[in-house]
This record gives C-alpha cells, sequence and structure tokens, in this order.
C-alpha cells in the first residue's frame, strides 16, 4: 500500500477546495493506494462532509505546538483529531524556512499530535546550501534527533516525508529517483526502524510519480501543487500502477 498525500498549502480559497473535493468523490480510486488530502482550515470540515464515504482519509497543514489555552489563533492536534484529522504534517519546508519555525516547536506538535491519536508526518529536508557544503546528512540528522530523541518507544506511530528543500515548488529542480530512494535508505539505517514509513515530496507530478513509488524504500509520495489542480491530480491518479 502506498500512500498519496496531497498538501492543497493556501492555493484554494473556500468554493475551490470544496469544488476539487466534490470531483475526487466521483473519481475511482485505486485499491492499493491510501489517499488523504491536506485542505486549509477553513475548507476541512466541508472536504471531509464531501469525501467521508469515500476511500480518502484526512490530514492537516501544521498543528499547534501547545496542547491547550490562551493561543489565539492557534489550533491544537486535539481539535482537528475531533474534526476528523487522521495526519497532520508537521515541520513542512515552508513553516520552517517561511514561518521561522523552531526545532523544539517540531518536536512539541509531533508530541501532542500522537497524544491526541493523529499521525504527524515530519518533515524534513536540506537545503541547497546543505546539498553544496556537504551537509545534507548533518540537516537531516538535527532535524531527526530533536524529535527522535524525545519519542519513547520505537513503535510510536509517525511518519517521515523527505522533501529537499531545493525541490519544492512548481518548476524547482527535481530530486531523481535513485538519490530519494539512498536518502531513504539512510533515514532507515540512521533511525533503525524498519517499519517506518517514509514519503517522497518535492515536485512530485503525474510523469515522475512512478519513478519515485517503484522504489521499495519509497513508501508514498507528498504532493503539492499537483494536488491541487483537479486536471493535474487526476492525470497523476490515473497513472498509478
Ligand atoms: P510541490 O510541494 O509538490 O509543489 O513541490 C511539495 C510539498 O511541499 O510537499
Amino acid at each position: 500500500m502506498k500512500h498519496i498525500f496531497a498538501n492543497w498549502k493556501m492555493y484554494l480559497n473556500l468554493q475551490e477546495a470544496i469544488d476539487l473535493a466534490k470531483n475526487l468523490a466521483k473519481k475511482e480510486i485505486q485499491n492499493n493506494v491510501n489517499l488523504s488530502v491536506f485542505p486549509s482550515d477553513l475548507a476541512f470540515s466541508d472536504v471531509v462532509q464531501i469525501l467521508e464515504d469515500e476511500e480518502i482519509s484526512f490530514g492537516v497543514q501544521n498543528v499547534s505546538d501547545v496542547p491547550k489555552g490562551a493561543y489565539t489563533g492557534a489550533v491544537s492536534a486535539d481539535i482537528y483529531s475531533q474534526a476528523g484529522a487522521q495526519y497532520a504534517l508537521v515541520g513542512h519546508s515552508e513553516r520552517r524556512h517561511v514561518f521561522g519555525e523552531s526545532l523544539e516547536a517540531t518536536k512539541n506538535k509531533v508530541l501532542d499530535c500522537i497524544e491526541s491519536g493523529i499521525t504527524p508526518v515530519l518533515c524534513i529536508g536540506e537545503t541547497q546550501k546543505d546539498l553544496e557544503s556537504g551537509n545534507k546528512e548533518k540537516a537531516l540528522r538535527k532535524q531527526l534527533d530533536i524529535v527522535f530523541n524525545s519519542l519513547d518507544g520505537k513503535n510510536t506511530d509517525i511518519m517521515i516525508g523527505y522533501e529537499p528543500v531545493w525541490a519544492i515548488g512548481e518548476g524547482s529542480s527535481e530530486c531523481d529517483p535513485d538519490t530519494a530512494e539512498q536518502t531513504h535508505q539512510w533515514i532507515h539505517d540512521y533511525l533503525e526502524i524498519d517499519s517506518l514509513d517514509i514519503l517522497y515530496g518535492g515536485s512530485v507530478e503525474a510523469h515522475n510519480v512512478n519513478g519515485y513509488l517503484s522504489k521499495n524504500c519509497i513508501d508514498g509520495v507528498l504532493i503539492g501543487h499537483a494536488g491541487a489542480d483537479f486536471n493535474q491530480f487526476s492525470e497523476l491518479i490515473k497513472k498509478l500502477s
């Protein structure tokens, strides 16, 4: 079973998210696929209502790093869980690099998700600068250590999204599937957890999705721009073998 996770980011307004969900409801989804959509907070409940009878699950793009209290504008993992979220992205590159999310915050978010019964998808990735300076593994280790050193056991329900920062966004460079696979293998070896699902993300589109999914160590894909457009998303789903 491969995971196909579509992060709609802030690409769609409310009506566009509702329309995309209605269109997806009419689509045939392969049995061997765990399809999950990550709408905006505002569209989340409408999308759940439209798709709850389909073989589709739901995730959120971010959660608060504190569980409850006087935190204006924040939404906790627990609140999202009650609204039907099964997954939450934590530490997405845009949260880390645009919003300045700290390593400590990613750790707290992961712990709050687990406490609330949501599977966190811990997103990690190296920047172009890390890559060019030979610091790729160092950057990944830092993002993994803060979280995995605070987890009790190795059987915790958590997923990893490996997303090289330089490969994210329409028109960015693509990470070739062999390199992505080697990095996934490196993550497995580093964490010494065999059963961990690791998704690949960064410019995944219809033309390259099977290249990634054909690799044993790649358990699924995290899709950004190509998952927020019905035509591109349909094309990608059709390609899945
Ligand atoms: P992209 O985004 O597919 O638009 O590169 C991926 C992501 O940010 O998860």
